[in-house]
């Protein structure tokens, strides 16, 4: 299969021919129709955080993924791989990253069927971000309706969804992101927008807020202790948290992991199939033009982890939104087995390639299976 390879901690991205992934009992192999780049990507590949985040070189990044079930494990039995058939549309994430390739091996808990609403594109943009912001109100920070989340870096990939289920859960959301985003946040269920160019957070709130979400770190969660509420929780998916000062303040304060979760992902696509949350995608390469990706997020890196933060102020590359990896269309996969029918079958020349196609389009649109 084809796939995007990392040779040496900070070298080129290569474009290679490697063996597809064979799979274990309980997993599912994915025919990968997109993917898309996070920033731990490229901090894994530049080896700057090898002792906390090392990988098997050579490596192949990407954490999530969108495409179409192409096998299913032998545990099928009351195991999740039951809940999948060949030809199956899922969109999962995967800890042990690989989603830059044509196939992936994927636990079977892992996953979730896709959206029907949504693309492949717009699904393979979703799951690390909004598994990770419903992760970090929800499981960590304990997030109920009444109450107040101030969330940072509220128009990224994970704040954009942050926002969203923290409004869907009746909280009242103030978030930090960039002026010109103020109208979008606002849109997606923000109160109130402040504006972190020009504001600093803890002068600006009247109120102190029940928890903190920190997709920032550095100073601005220092900041953060400022503006919680004794009993409060400051959970940071950038850094880990002070002890000594959340002890001293009386809140909780953790860094959070995301941990791939199907039900999580599952609860997250009936959010997105009714239309209370979307997806948001900002750009969508090829997979061969990755290294033109990469480019565009490591100029958009905030925080510590960050390869080259950019300065307030510097040129953004665009507003919001996720970077989606075309890794295969699914137009072209049905005009490739059109035409090994076509050949197969011994057919004429002429209109028939056509009617392969057209036969090809109508069971491709159908769903597979019932449950
Ligand atoms: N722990 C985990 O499991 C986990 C999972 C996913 C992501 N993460 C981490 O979470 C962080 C956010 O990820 P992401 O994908 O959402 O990144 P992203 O899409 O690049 O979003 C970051 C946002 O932060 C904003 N920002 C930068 N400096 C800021 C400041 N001082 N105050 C307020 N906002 C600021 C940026 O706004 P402008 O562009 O307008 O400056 C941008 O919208 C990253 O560090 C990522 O590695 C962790």
């Amino acid at each position: 299969m084809k796939a995007v390879r990392v040779l040496e901690y900070g070298g080129q991205l290569v474009f290679d021919e490697v063996p597809a992934p064979a799979i274990a009992r309980d997993e599912i192999l994915v025919k990968i129709t997109s993917t898309a780049v996070n920033h731990v990507d490229l901090v894994k590949a530049s080896g700057t955080a090898r002792q906390v985040l090392p990988i098997d070189l050579p490596w192949i990044p990407g954490h999530e993924f969108s495409g179409v079930v192409d096998q299913i494990g032998s545990d099928v039995i009351g195991s999740d791989v039951a809940g999948y058939a060949p030809g199956d549309a899922v969109f999962g994430s995967t800890s042990g990253m690989g989603s830059y390739a044509e196939y992936l091996a994927v636990k079977a808990a892992a996953v979730a069927k896709k959206p029907s609403n949504l693309s492949f594109e717009e699904a393979a943009s979703v799951p690390v971000a909004a598994q990770t912001a419903w992760q970090g109100l929800f499981t960590h920070g304990h997030l109920e309706k009444g109450q107040t989340i101030l969330i940072h870096g509220g128009s990224g990939g994970v704040g954009a969804y942050a926002v969203q289920l923290a409004s869907h859960a009746g909280a009242t959301v103030i978030a930090t992101a960039s002026g010109d985003d103020e109208a979008y946040l606002k849109s997606i269920g923000a109160s109130r927008v402040i504006n972190y160019r020009e504001a600093q957070f803890e002068k600006v709130l009247r109120e102190k807020v029940d928890v903190v979400f920190d997709l920032v770190g550095g100073d601005t969660q220092k900041r953060s202790f400022l503006v919680l509420k004794e009993g409060g929780y400051l959970i940071s998916a950038t850094q880990p948290v002070s002890q000594e000062e959340a002890a001293r303040r009386r809140v909780t304060g953790a860094m959070m992991r995301l941990v791939p979760s199907g039900d999580v992902l599952g609860k997250i696509a009936r959010l997105l199939e009714e239309g209370t949350i979307r997806p948001d995608v900002a750009t969508v390469y090829a997979l061969q033009e990755v290294a033109q990706a990469w480019k565009d997020i490591a100029g958009n890196l905030p925080g510590p982890y960050g390869l080259s933060p950019r300065a307030p102020g510097a040129a953004r590359t665009h507003s919001h939104g996720k970077i989606v990896l075309r890794v295969a269309s699914h137009e072209h996969d049905i005009r490739t087995r059109a035409h090994e029918l076509y050949l197969a079958r011994g057919a004429q020349p002429g209109r028939e390639l056509e009617d392969w196609l057209q036969a090809e389009r109508e069971l491709t649109a159908k769903p597979r299976r019932t449950n």
